[in-house]
């Protein structure tokens, strides 16, 4: 698992092992920190070794496929912040790109021949129509969002060529929430770009109020409508994908997300029901780049994978609460100590 000690890693981690899956992570903390890894070896009823590394050094990971041969790889490792990418498109191209072509070359060179990927719903773009079903067309708008997209293309011709691949890719709609014990979450560097976990921040003090981007668009609360998932789902999808792989070769795409919107004023109104007061928001002007509305149509998932997601906003905000109360400041840098844990 590359990216192992990040928000959706560590969670999925946890959930592999828990269905007997022995998992050997690697990650380079560029967005993350070795509490989290710590955590994962806490909440993981199974094996967990983790390497750190960096995803684009190829020597490196050829080194480890040889030492700890694997049978699948589930690929999160990558930058996500779609503002970022505007300001510094060569790094998004170089950490999702070509790390990408490495992993899939040192795989070739091992053996190794399943993938789960890690793509993302931002390849839609302005979608036309509502919710969105995988056969949309791709226009991304943004590095970030190009980067998933061509990733996504070269799996699909590394596929055509060598006909025993098996690749998933899941594009994620926006995940959130947190593990139920608490110990793992969502703990952005700086300033959260998501607005959950900006939320999360208010409310526990460590920002004054939510900016609201917005109100002015055609929703029924006039502010932007997305399709929240919790994290846990976002995990189970990755086992069902996972353990799928064997069903079909090829390249298959296929959402993620729960079909349902919520408004970034109903969220707000959720989390401060978890949270039990009413955080303070304030409306300012619209974020460049927004859309008003991004919805799933998530029946591939359920027909494919048997998958659903079974968690809700209250859900989301509950466990989100649960994670940042617990860990105001998330998780306390730990000493990096060695470079195997
Ligand atoms: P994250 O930043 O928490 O996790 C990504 C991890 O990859 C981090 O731990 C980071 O340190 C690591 N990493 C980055 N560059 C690396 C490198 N060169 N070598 C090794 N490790 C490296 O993000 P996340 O939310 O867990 O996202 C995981 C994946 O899901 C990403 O590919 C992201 O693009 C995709 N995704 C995320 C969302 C979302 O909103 N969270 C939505 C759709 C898709
Ligand atoms: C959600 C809503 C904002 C922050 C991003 C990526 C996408 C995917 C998921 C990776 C919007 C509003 C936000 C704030 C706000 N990630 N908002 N105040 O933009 O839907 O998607 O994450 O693949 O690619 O683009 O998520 O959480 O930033 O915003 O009002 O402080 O909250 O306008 O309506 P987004 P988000």
């Amino acid at each position: 698992m590359t990216g192992a000690a990040g928000f959706i890693g560590s969670h999925t981690a946890v959930e592999l092992m828990a269905a007997g899956h022995d998992v050997v992570g690697v990650d380079n903390f560029a967005n993350s920190s070795p509490g989290a890894v710590e955590r994962v070896h806490r909440l993981a009823d199974g094996r967990f070794t983790f390497v750190e590394l960096d995803l684009r050094d190829r020597t490196s990971l050829n080194e480890l496929l040889r030492r700890r041969p694997v049978d699948a790889v589930v690929h999160f490792a990558a930058r996500k912040a779609v503002g970022e990418s505007v300001d510094i498109p060569l790094d998004y191209y170089d950490t999702n790109v070509n790390a990408t072509l490495g992993l899939v070359s040192v795989m070739l060179e091992r053996g190794v021949n399943r993938l789960v990927f890690s793509s993302s719903c931002s390849i839609y773009g302005e979608a036309e129509s509502m919710p969105i079903r995988e056969d949309a067309p791709a226009r991304p708008t943004n590095p970030y969002a190009r980067t998933k997209w061509m990733c996504e293309q070269i799996l699909a011709d590394v596929c055509q060529r060598h006909p025993d691949w098996q690749v998933t890719s899941l594009r994620y709609f926006n995940p959130a929430g947190a593990h139920p014990s608490g110990l793992l979450g969502e703990d952005p560097r700086g300033v959260p770009n998501n607005v959950l976990p900006y939320i999360a921040q208010v409310a526990v003090g460590r920002r004054a109020e939510l900016s609201i981007f917005g109100d002015d668009y055609p929703t029924p609360d006039g502010t932007g409508i997305r399709d929240y998932i919790h994290v846990v789902d976002i995990a189970e999808g990755h086992r069902l994908a996972l353990e799928a792989l064997g069903e079909a070769t090829g390249h298959r795409v296929i959402n993620l997300g729960t079909g349902h919107g919520t408004s970034v004023r109903e969220l707000l109104t959720a989390f401060s029901a978890a949270c039990g007061r009413e955080l303070p928001s304030r409306v300012v002007a619209r974020r460049p780049g927004d859309v008003a509305e991004l919805v799933a149509d998530p029946s591939l998932a359920r027909e494919l994978l048997g998958w659903k997601a079974t968690r809700d906003v209250a859900d989301m905000c509950r466990d989100a609460w649960n994670f940042q109360r617990h860990n105001p400041n998330g998780y306390a840098e730990t000493d990096r100590g060695g470079t195997e844990q």
